[in-house]
This record gives C-alpha cells, sequence and structure tokens, in this order.
C-alpha cells in the first residue's frame, strides 16, 4: 500500500533564526512571497499526499490561520477585482486536507512523530519537516513513496554532505544496492564527530515510515539534547530487520535548503526569486550588477 497522508512536526522553537522567530513561527519566514511551509504543504500535494497533520505547539497558531480561509481578506480582494491575489490567498486553502495538533511538551521530533500514532493509524506515512525546501522540480518524495511500497520497507532520504557538516546530521552507516540512487542502512548515528562517523551521508527531512515506528518510538529513550529522537527509534529499526522490516535510503543529489538556517534561508530565497518569470528577469538583472560591484 501506498502512503496517503503526511505528518509535518511543527513545533520546534526555531532558535537558529532568533529574535524573528520570537513571535513568528520559523515555518512562516517568506521565501519570496510565500511562507516556507506552504512549499512542504505544495510538495506532499504534488506527490499525492492531500492528508496533513501538522504538529504544532504554543505560538504556532499564524500556521493554522495560513490554511484557513481568510473571508474577510478575500471579500476585499474580490471588492478591488484582484483576481491574482485572490487565487494567491485561496491557493493555501485548497491544497489539502491539513489537520492540526498540538504535541503539549516539545520532548523531540521522536515525540512530535509519536503524537501522529491515532491520526495515521496501521498505514505506512510520510513525515516531512517544515523547514526542509526541496526543490519543486524534484520528485524526491515520489520516489521515497514509490520505494517504500515496492520494498515495504522504512525510507529515508539523505544527502552527501562535506566532512564539516557532519556533526550537524543523523549519519548512516549504508551499503549500496543493485540501484545507484539506494542505500541499505545498517545504523544511524545523530550528530557524530566528524572522526566517527560512519560515511558523509546525511539524513534530510524526509521519511517515509511504517506504522511499526510507533511502538519503538513508545520505548525510545531521551537521547541526545534529552529529546526523544526519531534518529534513535530509526537505528532500532536499522540494526535489526525482525522488527519492522530493513531500512533503505534514497540519496538525493538535487536541490535543497534548510530554510531554518539563516545562510540556506537566503541562498533559497535568492535561487528561488531568480527562477520566478515575475520577479526573475528584474532580479537576476539586479544581482547581476550588485555581484560585479562586490568585485
Ligand atoms: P530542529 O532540531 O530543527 O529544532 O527540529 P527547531 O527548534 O525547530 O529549530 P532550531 O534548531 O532551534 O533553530 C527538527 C524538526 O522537528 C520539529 C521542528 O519543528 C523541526 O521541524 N520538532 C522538534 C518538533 O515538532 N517538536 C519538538 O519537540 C522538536
Amino acid at each position: 500500500m501506498r502512503a496517503v497522508k503526511a505528518v509535518l512536526p511543527v513545533a520546534g522553537l526555531g532558535t537558529r533564526f532568533l529574535p524573528a522567530t520570537k513571535a513568528v513561527p520559523k515555518e512562516m519566514l517568506p521565501v519570496v512571497d510565500k511562507p516556507a511551509i506552504q512549499y512542504v504543504v505544495e510538495e506532499a500535494a504534488r506527490a499525492g499526499l492531500e492528508d496533513i497533520l501538522m504538529i504544532t505547539g504554543r505560538g504556532k497558531g499564524a500556521i493554522e490561520n495560513h490554511f484557513d480561509r481568510a473571508p474577510f481578506l478575500e471579500d476585499a480582494l474580490e471588492r478591488k477585482g484582484d483576481g491574482a491575489r485572490l487565487d494567491a490567498v485561496r491557493a493555501a486553502t485548497n491544497l489539502a486536507d491539513v489537520h492540526f495538533l498540538r504535541q503539549g511538551d516539545p520532548r523531540g521530533l521522536g515525540h512530535a512523530v509519536l503524537r501522529a500514532r491515532q491520526h495515521v493509524g496501521q498505514e505506512p506515512f510520510a513525515v516531512m519537516l517544515g523547514d526542509d525546501l526541496i526543490d519543486a522540480q524534484e520528485h524526491l518524495l515520489e520516489r521515497m513513496l514509490d520505494e517504500q511500497a515496492a520494498r515495504d520497507a522504512t525510507i529515508v532520504a539523505l544527502m552527501e554532505v562535506d566532512p564539516e557538516h557532519i556533526h550537524l546530521y543523523g549519519i548512516a552507516d549504508a551499503e549500496p544496492t543493485a540501484d545507484a540512487d539506494v542505500v541499505r542502512i545498517h545504523g544511524l548515528v545523530e550528530k557524530p564527530a566528524r572522526e566517527y562517523a560512519p560515511s558523509n551521508l546525511a539524513v534530510i527531512g524526509r521519511y517515509v515510515l511504517k506504522p511499526e515506528i510507533f511502538d519503538v518510538l513508545e520505548k525510545t529513550a531521551p537521547g541526545r539534547g534529552n529529546e526523544i529522537q526519531l534518529t534513535d527509534a530509526l537505528q532500532v529499526l536499522a540494526s535489526d530487520e525482525a522488527v519492522a522490516g530493513p531500512v533503505y535510503g534514497v540519496v538525493f543529489r538535487g536541490l535543497r535548503y534548510d530554510t531554518g538556517d539563516r545562510l540556506d534561508y537566503l541562498k533559497a530565497v535568492v535561487r528561488l526569486a531568480c527562477g520566478r518569470e515575475d520577479l526573475g528577469p528584474d532580479f537576476r538583472r539586479w544581482l547581476g550588477e550588485f555581484t560585479a560591484s562586490l568585485q
């Protein structure tokens, strides 16, 4: 069975982006003119996941408002005859069926995923991190959903990272398969020092999980940072196939931005603005002049 539901944990505090995220959720920071989280919901919808559960927390109300209808705003735009902006406002509402559940205690990503248990039931499901932005031309999630269904396995997205960034990610102990984009994972280590890392393959914010993960998460003790880590639960699966079948990684070689990181966020805004039909030509011209002036 192919997954049809996505869980988006958005309860994190976004400390890397303070003070912007003091009163505004980091998922609502605009990337050009759409909040980062809308790109993620669009990606889910494109892959056929139209049932979305966001795990939220205090101070994340703006996300709920963004995916709800806005009658006063829509009426005002309608009266002005501003059809283009009206469509843009309504687009977020029509993408998918978005549900919200509060995490309660923010006890880590693993705990946030565990909160989805009732909604997900006994089906495979995707987990998508709200601050990981995959370029709209890529088909990573579709590929992961296909691999999950074909192999009846747990699937994580991996990306090769430079040695100096290894300590920022979960890193996979992996062996190649007959498919150049797919590796078999035997172990995962959360944010290891470079010298102890089993590879340079880092886990990025897309997973397709089996419902057995919930039982494992129930038993997962708080780990790094005193948080219940999804990586620790995945490590249990990867080290013992009897628990829930094998774990595979799909190695992604396309464009991805961590919009929770300030430098990556700036790169995302610039690159996406350059690619836009409306803003792109003027922005590229200005950017060319500006970079020339830096020489
Ligand atoms: P991060 O480690 O990126 O944490 O969480 P964060 O708080 O969002 O950001 P920084 O590092 O402080 O800037 C990874 C993902 O897990 C979610 C976050 O929203 C993010 O998508 N998360 C984390 C939860 O939903 N609940 C938690 O208790 C922790």
